[in-house]
């Protein structure tokens, strides 16, 4: 009988953890790059970077920047655009797959 209730809890416990967390947010794991650029960024920088009224095409503006200058731009804005609301991870993981994607 009291071996059964704890497999319930147990099994709704786990159910509960799967389904946590927006992109990148908890849940424990690496942040996702590729949610939190459609997150983040693609509302100015388009979805393939490539820029929209909002935001400049990145393929070309960001070609030449280091992980780290990207991340600085996230986190701390440049020129026209505003810091980002991301921890130092996420912006990581955004700049690694802006590079690895896009650049
Ligand atoms: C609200 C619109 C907006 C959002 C959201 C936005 N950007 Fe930008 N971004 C801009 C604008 C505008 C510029 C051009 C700034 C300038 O040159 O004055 C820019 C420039 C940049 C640059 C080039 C900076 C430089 O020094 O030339 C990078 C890299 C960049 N954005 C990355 C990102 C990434 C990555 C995200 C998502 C995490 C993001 N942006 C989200 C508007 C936005």
């Amino acid at each position: 009988m009291i071996r059964l209730r704890l497999l319930g809890a147990g099994t709704l416990l786990m159910l509960s953890l799967a389904g946590c967390g927006p992109a990148g947010a908890g849940g424990g794991g690496a942040p996702n790059g590729t949610l939190l650029f459609y997150d983040a960024c693609s509302n100015c920088h388009a979805s393939d970077a490539r820029g929209t009224d909002l935001g400049p095409d990145l393929t070309v503006q960001a070609s030449d920047m280091t992980p780290d200058e990207i991340v600085d731009v996230i986190l701390n804005g440049a020129g026209t655009m505003s810091p980002l609301d991301l921890t130092e991870d996420e912006a990581d993981a955004v700049a690694v797959y802006l590079i690895e994607t896009f650049l």
